[in-house]
């Protein structure tokens, strides 16, 4: 009998050098930093330099990275005009996958050889940087298309979660409202093998270009078991509605064996190491908004499903809150995540080339067995592939 491992649940794939999760310890570290020490220290850029260059920027190397970054934040015309091609009711997640495509069809126009579009790993460095530079552009774009309003032209005096504040409110940004989103950026960046960064590892190991990994990465972090979680957990709130709600409402969801939005985690089965960072910062957003209510109904519902379930929340419980009260559209959510896990999955596109071996694993057949479409008379040639022992197929 063959041993599936559904969900390669429990499967170790390859190496990475890029992060450590350890669900003993409740510990991710990041090239062997905390992820909290990051998130308490550094501005996102520089937790971007890490994940793709293995230690912490010097300041000359931070303001480079800067520099190069703050050059890049414009959205090309090109760009503008695939998203506008679009309907408004498209889901901002579907916006941003286009754009990353446009982008990368122009980027590598002119490459004539399927050979060549890996790339090297310097262009996929300077690639990663200008797709990172562009993204707070394309996330504010569209909550800004969708609310009606003009987009507003990127500031280079401000730093990446700073710009990103500015671009999507075209207000100046509050430090303490900066603070938070430079937290939630640094602990969304980077998380091993998780869907969207293996999704990018599968498409990289077939030697197809960054740009397709990153769109194919984008769709799997759309998903509510993955990334779209953040934006789900706001739904799930606005149904609950008030704390005095969460047990009847609890009793209900469970009752219909409904999947509570936040919580849980496929490697953490003891809470989530990001969790109390995120926490800390939707703290200091609920104290700043002055939003006492937000915290009711988020420890409520937080304290009856583990008590009733056992299981933890995850960083897009605190996410979602915090987003939200910051004025995000709830649509917005899980594009925030993209605008950081950028980082993570272009870091993990130059591992996987560094050391590529194509991704493809085996299925076992439970499908009917072999059987003949009635008057079918095979010829020869055909014949001779069938009998031989080994899978054909790609
Ligand atoms: N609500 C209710 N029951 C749950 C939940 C939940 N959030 N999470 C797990 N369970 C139950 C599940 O129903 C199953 O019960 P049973 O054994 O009776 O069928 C058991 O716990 C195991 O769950 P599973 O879904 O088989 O476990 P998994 O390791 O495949 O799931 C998960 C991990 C994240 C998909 C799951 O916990 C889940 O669906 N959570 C809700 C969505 C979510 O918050 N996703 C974000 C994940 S973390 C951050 C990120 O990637 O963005």
């Amino acid at each position: 009998m063959t041993d599936i491992k559904k969900g390669l649940a429990g499967v170790y794939v390859d190496y990475t050098a890029i992060s450590k999760v350890n669900p003993e310890t409740n510990s991710l570290l990041y090239r062997g930093y905390p992820v909290q020490e990051l998130a308490a220290t550094q501005p996102f850029e520089a937790v971007a330099y890490l994940l793709w260059h293995g230690g912490l920027p010097t300041d000359d190397e931070l303001a480079a990275l800067r520099a190069t970054e703050r050059a890049h934040r414009g959205l090309a015309p090109e760009v503008k005009a695939a998203i506008d091609l679009l309907p408004t009711g498209a889901h901002p997640m579907d916006e941003i996958r286009t754009a990353v495509s446009v982008i990368g069809a122009t980027e590598t126009a002119g490459i004539t050889n399927v050979l060549d579009a890996v790339g090297t790993p310097a262009e996929n460095l300077e690639r990663s940087v200008r797709l990172f530079a562009a993204l707070p552009a394309i996330v504010a774009y569209g909550q800004r298309r969708r609310r009606g309003l003009d987009p507003v032209e990127p500031r280079d005096d401000l730093d990446y979660s700073a710009n990103l504040l500015w671009l999507t409110f075209g207000e100046e940004p509050d430090p303490v409202v900066v603070d938070a989103v430079n937290r939630s950026m640094i602990l969304y960046a980077e998380h091993s093998f998780n869907a969207s960064t293996f999704t990018a590892r599968v498409v990289t190991s077939t030697l197809s270009d960054l740009y397709s990994a990153v769109v194919a990465a984008i769709g799997a972090l759309k998903g509510p078991l993955h990334g779209g979680a953040n934006e789900a957990v706001l739904h799930i709130l606005n149904e609950i509605g008030d704390a005095a709600n969460v047990v009847p409402w609890l009793d209900e969801a469970l009752g219909q064996k409904r999947k509570i939005m936040g919580f849980g985690h496929r490697v953490y089965k003891r809470g989530d190491s990001r969790v109390p960072t995120m926490k800390a910062a939707l703290d200091m957003l609920i104290a700043h908004y002055d939003r006492p209510d937000v915290a009711e109904l988020y420890e409520t519902l937080e304290r009856e499903f583990v008590s009733r379930k056992g299981i933890y929340p995850n960083l897009d419980y605190p996410s979602g809150p915090a987003y939200n009260l910051i004025g995000f559209d709830v649509l917005t959510f899980t594009p925030l995540f993209v605008a950081s896990r950028i980082t993570g999955w272009t870091a993990h596109i130059i591992e996987q080339q560094s050391a590529n071996a194509l991704i493809r694993p085996l299925s076992e057949y439970n499908g009917p067995d072999e059987r003949h479409v009635p008057g079918y008379v095979a010829d020869a040639a055909a014949l001779a592939v069938a009998d031989r022992p080994e899978e054909s197929a790609g």
